[in-house]
């Protein structure tokens, strides 16, 4: 009998089915895998629940990008130790990112025992087999073992909401930024096939799906070894002849791939939101050289100044490293200069985090971390400024907002197509739908405007 079965029969001799909690630590990709996971484990017999005290089963779906993102997840684990004292019969698996690291295993094994299952990013499809080993036997069941061309397509997913969706349309990465662990825990590039896409996405659509996030670590390089050849732009203009009335962002592009065609076929689409997120890392060409990112700054402005041509207002997002080993005060300054050029929405800024087995962590790093976080400080302040005044250009605008949250003072809060934030006056028969609203102020970090009829 398949593992499925076997382990569908034990969770069936309960009085209750039991209940599920996955918590996800990462990426979009990482949450869309989280998605997968509990679609597996209610195909299996569970019921989802977001009272993880409440949990048969618990699974944290690990991020290995920076340490702090895996300090959380020790910490998380450390805390479990006491639900499992009151329910043996809890099971907890670690899986995700931080999974595949094989030095994670050993620690679980040595300093966190009542860790049940550990699987890695390549074996979502194996957590049938190792649910059972873990309901038949004591012991760690682990599996992280890389399967190349691996793409986790026949399973059902448990979406968080019904109205915004991820879709993955490629895994893993082959650029080995200098810096970056993806790489190593996501292994090399493989995309999915444009149909299986199209088909997902059509039946978002049909079920009232509002938004759709194309998902892939580097998703401009999409389509490499597939049959067809078919290239990110051309599944672009693919997915804008689908029908329904859905708008698509897609996450994260790679400068040194961003082609013309690909501005092109968004400037012409009906559905691409008008906003890019195009990360930039650093300014410094000597330090984007030694991150390995395959472009300089000058022809990272070019790519944005011919977006901006075709998509006049077009809205730019980055992510920012500070304190790569080696960036000196010069360096950083070249970082702040490209932030006043380019003019970024926002920006995602993190402290350089040395992960093991990537070629920068073997580089010197005389920079003190405080000095990093100081650079981190003025940055930040720096890009306040540039927020606060590019806001500027949506009063009294019209923006398509989708509504998707409360905001603690009670307002409801939603993304504009620019991937603005705009708050509204409280209502909360809002969430999930899309509203045409007009800008009345701003806010910093937001817009704040009044939704029209
Ligand atoms: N594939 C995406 C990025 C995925 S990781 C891309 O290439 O854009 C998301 C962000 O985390 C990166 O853009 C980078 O800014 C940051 N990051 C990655 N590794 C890091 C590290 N070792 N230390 C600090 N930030 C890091
Ligand atoms: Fe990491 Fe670079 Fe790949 Fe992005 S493109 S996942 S930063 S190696
Ligand atoms: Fe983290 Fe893995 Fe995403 S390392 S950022 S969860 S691909």
């Amino acid at each position: 009998m398949e593992y499925g079965s076997l382990v569908k029969e034990i969770f069936a001799q309960r009085e209750t089915p039991p209940l599920c909690h996955v918590r996800s630590y990462g990426c979009q990709q990482n949450v869309n895998d989280g998605e997968r996971i509990a679609g597996l484990l209610c195909e299996l017999g569970c019921a989802v629940t977001d009272d993880i005290t409440l949990a048969d089963v618990i699974i944290l779906n690990t991020c290995a990008v920076r340490e702090s993102a895996e300090m959380r997840v020790y910490g998380n684990i450390g805390e479990l130790k006491h639900l499992k004292e009151q329910n043996p019969s809890l099971i907890i698996g670690l899986c995700g990112c931080m999974a595949q690291e094989p030095q994670t295993a050993e620690r679980i094994r040595a300093s966190y025992r009542y860790v049940d299952i550990i699987f890695g990013t390549f074996a979502l499809k194996e957590l049938p087999r190792l649910l059972y080993e873990t309901l038949t036997r004591k012991g760690l069941a682990v599996d992280i073992s890389e399967r190349e061309n691996e793409c986790p397509e026949d399973i059902p997913l448990v979406r968080t909401d019904s109205f915004k969706a991820g879709v993955s349309i490629m895994y893993g990465c082959n650029n080995f930024c200098s810096y970056c662990i993806v790489p190593y825990v996501r292994g090399r590039e493989r995309s999915r096939v444009p149909e299986r896409i199209l088909d997902e996405i059509g039946e978002l659509s049909r079920n009232g799906c509002k938004e759709i996030m194309l998902l892939g670590q580097n998703v401009n390089s999409y389509g490499k070894g597939t049959k067809e050849n078919l290239n990110f732009p051309e599944l672009l203009r693919r997915i804008d002849r689908t029908e329904g009335d859905f708008r698509v962002r897609f996450m994260s592009p790679h400068p040194k791939d961003a082609t013309k065609e690909l501005f092109d076929v968004m400037a012409q689409s009906r559905k691409l939101c008008r906003s890019i997120h195009l990360p930039l890392q650093s300014g410094s060409d000597r330090i984007l050289k030694a991150m390995n990112r395959g472009y300089t700054a000058e022809k990272y402005l070019d790519i944005v100044n011919y977006a901006r041509s075709v998509m006049p207002g077009l809205s730019v997002t980055t992510d920012i490293i500070v304190g790569f080993p080696g960036e000196t005060e010069a360096d950083f300054e070249q970082t702040l200069g490209i932030m006043k050029s380019v003019k970024f929405d926002n920006i995602f800024s993190f402290i350089y985090s040395p992960r093991k087995g990537t070629k920068a962590a073997l580089m010197d790093d005389p920079v003190t971390y405080g000095e990093k976080a100081e650079r981190m400080n003025r940055l930040l302040g720096l890009q306040r400024e540039i927020t606060t005044e590019s806001y500027k250009r949506f009063l009294g605008r019209e923006l398509f907002v989708l509504f998707d949250s409360t905001y603690k003072d009670g307002s409801v809060c939603g993304k504009s197509d620019e991937n603005i934030n705009v708050l509204v006056k409280n209502d909360e028969l809002l969430i999930g739908t899309m509203r045409r609203v007009r800008v009345t102020e701003t806010k910093g970090w937001a817009v704040i405007g009044e939704v029209l009829p």
